[in-house]
């Protein structure tokens, strides 16, 4: 299941560290940049290149939310909704958002395309409100803004 390229970088991130355990969090990150998720087959996978128990994998899988133990769109928005970004109107973001994509928090669009987070905060107060796409910030979001970034991601490949 998991291709011979990510097995060599599990294997090279097990050299990085004392016990293998310790380089779960970069494994699992490889395989969900290759899996787009993290499955129970991507976990027991995992778990048997860095030699572990399965439920050593599982519970590191399952602790951060930066791990998608369920399908995800193409495009996560994770938008913010702690206390700088609430305070500056992320739940008009979140509905916002909502309403464009028809989807709930937590749902992903018919299309594959999009999956709606509520996060906590991303350190970018400064910027409130603001939301994470991938490795990219987009802050003081407004529904203009919003709509470009939405529509500009949508029409890429
Ligand atoms: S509260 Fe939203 S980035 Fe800090």
């Amino acid at each position: 299941m998991l291709s011979d390229e990510l097995i060599s970088k599990i294997n090279k991130e097990k050299t990085k560290y004392p016990i293998a355990r310790a380089a779960v969090k970069s494994a699992l990150r490889y395989a969900q940049e290759e899996h787009g998720w993290i499955s129970e087959e991507v976990v027991r996978d995992v778990a048997e290149v860095l030699n572990l128990e399965t439920i050593q994998v599982f519970e590191i899988a399952t602790f951060y939310d930066l791990f998608y133990t369920e399908p995800v769109g193409k495009y996560q928005l994770r938008v913010c909704t702690n206390v700088s970004c609430m305070l500056r109107d992320s739940d008009s973001v979140v509905s916002h958002i909502q309403k464009k994509l028809d989807i709930k928090t937590g749902e992903t669009t018919a299309d594959g395309k999009f999956t709606l987070f509520e996060v906590e905060c991303l350190g970018a107060c400064g910027g409130a409100p603001m939301m994470m796409v991938g490795n990219e910030f987009y802050e003081n979001l407004e529904p203009d803004t919003i709509d470009s970034i939405i529509e500009k991601l949508g029409a890429s490949e």
